[in-house]
């Protein structure tokens, strides 16, 4: 028997829904003037994105898969889900040791991954289907930031977010988005949530800086999205990639700065403004955390840490929580 699969669209066709332009408009009149992450990744952005998880000082990813594949077992065990959900899925890549350990229990017996990216999350959902024929396959192209309510809720679920994701959210956003996840579980439902961790600036920066450039691509690919979806105008060649370790906000700031000014307009947000030589966009954030920090704000939202799994360098933490009744 071969798997089967449904895609559902929850976004408007092309990036340039309405409510991603009100982001966009917003980010934009801000100080610094900041991109709403999501826009990274178009096809190029994942194609790139799929590259910045191979790149050697980039460790998180490698961090990640090698907690889960050592996990896998254990929280298959200790989780009682029917139903696997993957927000920002992108190629569920690292998900195989999950759904590898949890198809052997026979549990489960569907898979649902969410991601913006159509084509990618597509091509995922059917390379997923014909390895594990019993799984059913309901891929959701939506926004994790908007579309949460459409989670499914009829079985037990188990919310995996990896990659560090959650860390490109700012802090408001994270603390809503964390309410509304919440709010979409019924007590007993599970998450796993990966994080990367606190270490060293050096590190950090390394990670996000490579030499051959190819993160710096990732982020100035942001503004080729901006420029082709919603017609601006930015001049691409005219900015220089500033990464930098924020030790306030815990966080990567990853930058574009402006060599010379530039009058930019963006019609398809109705706006236009002056930028200075030497003023900042910032393209992403990329926060860090420590176990406290997870607990506490996982706590907040009425999610209880059930068990924290780390890499033996200590470089990225998974952690298992659960929706308290009540
Ligand atoms: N989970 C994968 C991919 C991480 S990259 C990993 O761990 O390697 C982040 C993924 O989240 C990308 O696939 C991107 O398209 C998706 N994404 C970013 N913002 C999103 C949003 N608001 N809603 C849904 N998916 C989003
Ligand atoms: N979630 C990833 C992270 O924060 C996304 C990412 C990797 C990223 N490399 C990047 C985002 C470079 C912006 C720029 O590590």
């Amino acid at each position: 028997m071969s798997g089967r699969t449904t895609v559902s669209v929850l976004l408007p066709p092309g990036s340039a829904g309405a409510a991603l332009v009100e982001d966009v408009r917003r980010g934009l009149a801000s100080q610094p003037r900041t991109l709403p992450p999501k826009w990274l990744y178009d096809d190029e952005g994942s194609r790139l994105f799929d590259r910045i998880t191979r790149l050697p000082d980039y460790y998180p990813t490698e961090a990640e898969r090698s907690i889960l594949l050592a996990a896998a077992p254990e929280i298959a065990a200790l989780t009682d889900a029917t139903t696997l959900v993957e927000l920002g899925s992108g190629t569920s890549d690292k998900t195989r040791a999950l759904l590898d350990a949890f198809t052997a229990t026979g549990r489960l017996t569907r898979f649902v991954p969410v991601d913006v990216s159509e084509g990618i999350l597509r091509e995922a959902a059917e390379e997923l289907a014909s390895t594990y024929p019993d799984l059913t396959v309901q891929a959701i192209v939506g926004d994790f930031t908007l579309h949460l309510s459409h989670l499914p809720s009829d079985h037990r679920k188990l919310v995996a977010f990896l990659g560090g994701t959650i860390g490109n959210l700012y802090v408001e956003e994270r603390g809503a988005f964390l309410g509304a996840l919440a709010d979409s579980f019924a007590p007993g439902d599970w998450l796993l949530l990966g994080t990367d961790l606190v270490k060293s600036a050096d590190r950090l920066i390394a990670a996000y800086d490579d030499p051959g450039g190819v993160t710096e691509q990732f982020v100035r690919n942001g503004l080729r999205v901006l420029n082709r979806e919603l017609g601006a105008d930015f001049d691409e060649a005219a900015f220089t990639y500033v990464p930098f370790w924020d030790p306030h906000m815990h966080r990567m700031d990853l930058r574009l700065r402006a060599d010379m000014p530039q009058h930019v307009h963006v019609p398809g947000a109705a706006i236009d403004f002056f930028l200075a030589s030497g003023e900042e966009i910032r393209m992403e954030i990329s926060t860090k955390f420590t176990r406290d920090t997870v607990r506490d704000e996982l706590g907040a939202v009425g999610l209880e840490v059930v068990q924290t799994w780390t890499d033996a360098a200590g470089d990225f933490a998974v952690t298992l929580a659960r929706k308290q009744a009540g």
